[in-house]
């Protein structure tokens, strides 16, 4: 079974922030990586006040809360990542912007250590080809909310080598999540089956067949979805929702994957979902759901 001394985890948002949590949680060391240390800092905050929330729950005590915060540790340069033994990206998804993170991890971490990506739809062979240890390279698509949803795709390049895919094997058995393998392919399973469905949601609801609020609620009870799939786009984030689209659409060409004009006019506008405090619907800086509409 692999060890894992030390994780660093770059990009301090949505997925990030819950990757520190799941990996910290298992009494392994995180450094939370964001383009500086305010940023960086400022991630470490906002789990600290997730954290709270469960508490408030009942889902986990003040002392679990303080030994996970204990081992993130934020930081505002890679420096960190020349001794850990995996590095997990987890900034936007933009190729280039991947493909230059991954170019400079390559020169800087030690020999042998995983480089991991949570992409969700970008081809781990072309992130890969930014590095000259394309072997060592291999994709870890966690689901939001990371501690909530029990599965991660474990996505390998065409030139990831076997001991990469046993150590992240045993990196998901440490996280305690069950691990699909998916082949490289755009979207890979999750991603390119709940796209299209979102995409559905907003165009039934662009078209005034229903508000947002009763298509959300038709979809629950109907299907027995936990959440709606408007709400489920608000906390996905929706500029990440739209270019998981425009990577699936410039790919695969097919129609079915052209963003919906709604998607695309909320993205320009700024309103991307829980994280700007506006999307289908409106958020507190908590990040709770106000009870109105605004589409
Ligand atoms: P986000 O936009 O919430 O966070 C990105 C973070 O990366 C920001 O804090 C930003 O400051 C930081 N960042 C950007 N460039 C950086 C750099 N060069 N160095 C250090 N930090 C940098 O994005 P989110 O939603 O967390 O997504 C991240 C990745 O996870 C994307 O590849 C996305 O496709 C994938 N993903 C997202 C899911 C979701 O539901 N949002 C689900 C599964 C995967």
């Amino acid at each position: 079974m692999a060890s894992f001394n030390k994780i660093v985890i770059i990009g301090g948002g949505v997925m990030g922030q819950g990757i520190s949590r799941v990996v910290a949680a298992t009494g392994t060391d995180v450094v939370l990586i964001d383009k500086d240390l305010q940023l960086a800092t400022k991630a470490h905050a906002e789990i600290s006040e997730r954290l709270d929330k469960e508490i408030e729950r009942w889902g986990i005590t003040e002392s679990e809360k303080r030994a996970i915060l204990a081992r993130i540790t934020p930081a505002g340069d890679y420096r960190p990542a020349k001794t850990a033994s995996m590095v997990i990206e987890a900034i936007q998804e933009e190729l280039e912007a991947k493909q230059l993170l991954l170019a400079h991890l390559d020169n800087i971490c030690m020999p042998g250590a995983v480089i991991v990506s949570n992409t969700s739809t970008l081809s781990i062979t072309e992130l890969a080809s930014a590095t000259s240890r394309p072997e060592s390279v291999i994709g870890l698509h966690f689901l939001n909310p990371v501690h909530k949803v029990p599965l991660v795709e474990i996505v390998r390049g065409l030139r990831t080598s076997d001991e990469t895919v046993a150590k992240i094997k045993d990196f998901a058995y440490l996280l305690n999540k069950t691990a699909v393998m998916v082949h490289e392919y755009p979207g890979y399973v999750t991603t390119r089956i709940i796209v299209p469905f979102l995409n559905e949601a907003m165009h039934v609801l662009m078209e005034g067949i229903a508000s947002a609020e009763d298509i959300d609620v038709a979809m629950k009870l109907g299907f027995g979805f936990d959440m709606g799939p408007l709400s489920l786009a608000d906390m996905m984030g929706l500029d990440e929702v739209m270019s998981w689209m425009e990577t699936l659409l410039h790919e695969l060409s097919e129609h079915k994957y052209n963003p919906c004009p709604l998607l695309r006019k909320m993205v320009r506008a700024g309103q991307l979902g829980v994280k700007s405090g506006q999307g289908f619907f409106k958020y507190d800086a908590e990040g709770n759901k106000i009870k109105e509409e605004t589409e």
